[in-house]
C-alpha cells in the first residue's frame, strides 16, 4: 500500500498578517503564538506537516533562526513534534489537554426550550414537488449523455444551443400554434435568463415596462435589478390582462416593452382568450411595441387543446417568446429557450457575451427525454394531478379561511391566488405561520409597493396529505384570529364596521 504523503500546510501568511518587530514580545514567541492560533482555529489540523523552515521564513518574513526557535518552543509546549528527516508535525493533544466547552451558568429565569420549527409544509415557491418530476430518468439520461458525449464536458457548445434540443422545442411549439425553425431558437438558462436577455436588448435604464398586476415576483426582481420602472396592468383570474388597461397604456405610450404571461399566468392563473391575443399582437405591431411573452405554464392546461401563444399571431417579429422546462421536467436542470424574432442577432450576441452558451449535458439529456416519447405521458399525468390539487386546495381554503375569502379557479398551472377579507395582513400572517413550519407567498410580493396585502398565493404542486390539509386549515385559523384582532378595539371589543374598512 503506497504511503500517503503527509498533508502539507497551505500558504498561510496572508491570513496571519505581519509580526510586530517593535513589540516587546520576541519574534519567535509571536510566531509560535500565531501558529498555535492557526491550529486552534482548525486552519492547520492534527497530523499535518508544519511548513519547512525555508517556507515559514518566506511566509512570515523572519530568519531561519527565528523559525527554528519558534518550532522548538511549540515542541516544548507539546503542540508540534519533530520527526527525524521529515520535519515538524501538528500533534494530537492528549484528551486531558483538549479544550472543552466551559460549563454554562444556568439562567435564573426559566426559558422556553422550544426549538424553531423546521419548515414542514412549504407552499411558497411555485416549484413542483420532487415526487412529481422525472428526476430519476433525467439523472440516468445525464449520466448516459456524459458517457456517450465527453465533448459535452470538454468543449463549449454552440451559443444558440444544441441542434437536437432546438429541433424538439420547435416541434413542441407547433402545439402552441407557432411555426418556428430550430434556427429561430436560442437555448437559455431557464425562462429567467430568456426574459432577462430580452429586456437587456429592448430596454435601457429608467425605462418603463408594462406587466400584469399582480405578476410573477421573480419578474419584478429582474426589472428592479435592471433599473426599470413598472407599469401595472389590471388583470383578472379568468381572462388575464385587461383589454382596457392595455389600450390605455398604449395610448399613453409611456412604456418601452410589455412582459406578459398570457397562459395560466402566475399568480392569477388567467388565460388571455385567442381573439384578444390576436388583437394584442396586432396592436403591439402597429405601435411598434415589443412584447416579451413568458409561456412557462402554456403546456399545463387541465382540459382541451393547449392554448395558443401570442407568438403564433406574430408575423412581424414583435413578440419575443420565452419558456422553459422548469415546471414540467426540472427547475434545477435550467433549460429554457427564447424565440427572439427580429432581435435574433442581438440576442445571440448578448447570450454569447454573458455566458457563451447553456451547458451541453442538460440540453442533450432534455432532448433525449423529449424524443424518447415519455414527455407527453408525463405531461398528461401532471395536468390531471394539478387539476385535482388546485380544486382540493380551493375547497379546503374556502372551508377554513375567514368568511368572505375567495380563490382563483385556475384552468392550468399549479398555483392558486387567494383573496381574504380586508384586514388580514398576509405578510404578518406569514410570520406566524412560519413559526409553525408553514410557508406561502404573501400578496405584496406580486406587485410594486404595498398592494395585495390581504392576498396570498399557494403552490399546489405538492402531494395531498393530512399534514397539508391541516396546514391550510392552520393558515385559515390564524387569518381568522388576525382578522378578529384587527376588528377588535384596543379594549378587545369589536369596532364598528365602518372603521374596519378604513
Ligand atoms: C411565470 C414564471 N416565469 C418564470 C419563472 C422562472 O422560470 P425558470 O426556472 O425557467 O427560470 C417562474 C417560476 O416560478 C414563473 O412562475
Amino acid at each position: 500500500v503506497p504511503v500517503q504523503p503527509p498533508h502539507r500546510f497551505k500558504d498561510i501568511a496572508p491570513s496571519v498578517g505581519a509580526l510586530q518587530r517593535s513589540s516587546s514580545t520576541p519574534l519567535f514567541e509571536q510566531l509560535a503564538s500565531r501558529i498555535e492560533a492557526l491550529i486552534q482555529a482548525g486552519t492547520l489540523s492534527v497530523g499535518e506537516q508544519a511548513p519547512s523552515v525555508r517556507r515559514a521564513q518566506k511566509q512570515f518574513g523572519v530568519s531561519a533562526a527565528t523559525v527554528i526557535e519558534a518550532y522548538r518552543l511549540l515542541e516544548a509546549r507539546g503542540v508540534i513534534r519533530a520527526r527525524p528527516q521529515s520535519g515538524y508535525f501538528v500533534r494530537q493533544s492528549p484528551v486531558s489537554e483538549r479544550r472543552v466547552p466551559a460549563m454554562t451558568a444556568p439562567a435564573l429565569r426559566s426559558v422556553s426550550l422550544e426549538p424553531p420549527e423546521p419548515m414542514l409544509v412549504r407552499l411558497k415557491a411555485a416549484v413542483p414537488d420532487e415526487s412529481l418530476l422525472p428526476t430519476t430518468q433525467l439523472g440516468r439520461l445525464l449520466g448516459k449523455v456524459y458517457r456517450d458525449h465527453p465533448e459535452a464536458l470538454s468543449t463549449y457548445g454552440p451559443t444558440a444551443g444544441c441542434t437536437e434540443l432546438r429541433r424538439e422545442i420547435a416541434r413542441r411549439m407547433i402545439d402552441a400554434g407557432c411555426v418556428v425553425s430550430p434556427d429561430d431558437i436560442v437555448v437559455t438558462n431557464g425562462t429567467t435568463e430568456a426574459v432577462y436577455l430580452a429586456l437587456q436588448i429592448l430596454t435601457g435604464p429608467g425605462d418603463t415596462v408594462a406587466v400584469e398586476s399582480p405578476t410573477y415576483h421573480g419578474l419584478l426582481d429582474t426589472l428592479r435589478a435592471r433599473g426599470l420602472k413598472v407599469l401595472p396592468l389590471a388583470s383578472c383570474t379568468v381572462n388575464g390582462v385587461c383589454v382596457d388597461a392595455i389600450e390605455e397604456a398604449i395610448r399613453s405610450r409611456r412604456f418601452a416593452a410589455m412582459v406578459l404571461i398570457p397562459n395560466f399566468s402566475n399568480p392569477l392563473g388567467g388565460v388571455l382568450p385567442d381573439e384578444r391575443k390576436r388583437w394584442l399582437v396586432e396592436l403591439a405591431a402597429a405601435n411598434e411595441i415589443p412584447v416579451i411573452e413568458d409561456d412557462i405554464y402554456g403546456e399545463l392546461g387541465f382540459e382541451g387543446p393547449r392554448p395558443r401563444a401570442l407568438r403564433s399571431y406574430d408575423d412581424g417579429g414583435w413578440v419575443v417568446y420565452c419558456s422553459s422546462f422548469s415546471k414540467v421536467l426540472s427547475p434545477g436542470i435550467r433549460i429554457g429557450w427564447c424565440v427572439p424574432g427580429r432581435h435574433m442577432d442581438a440576442y445571440r450576441r448578448i447570450k454569447h457575451d454573458l455566458n457563451i452558451s447553456a451547458p451541453m449535458g442538460p440540453q442533450l439529456a432534455v432532448a433525449e427525454f423529449l424524443s424518447g416519447g415519455g414527455y407527453d405521458k408525463h405531461l398528461r399525468q401532471l395536468r390531471r394531478f394539478y387539476q385535482t390539487q388546485t380544486a382540493r386546495f380551493s375547497d379546503r381554503i374556502l372551508a377554513t379561511f375567514p368568511e368572505g375569502t375567495s380563490t382563483s379557479q385556475p384552468r392550468g398551472g399549479h398555483v392558486i391566488w387567494v383573496e381574504m377579507p380586508v384586514g388580514v395582513d398576509s405578510v404578518a400572517l406569514l410570520e406566524v405561520c412560519q413559526r409553525r413550519g408553514i410557508t406561502f407567498a404573501p400578496g405584496p410580493l406580486f406587485a410594486p409597493g404595498d398592494a395585495y396585502r390581504n392576498f396570498l398565493r399557494l403552490n399546489c404542486a405538492v402531494a395531498w396529505s393530512e399534514e397539508l390539509s391541516d396546514a391550510i386549515a392552520t393558515i385559515g385559523r390564524l387569518a381568522k384570529e388576525q382578522l378578529h384582532a384587527a376588528q377588535a378595539g384596543p379594549d378587545g371589543r369589536a369596532r364598528p364596521k365602518r372603521s374596519m374598512a378604513l
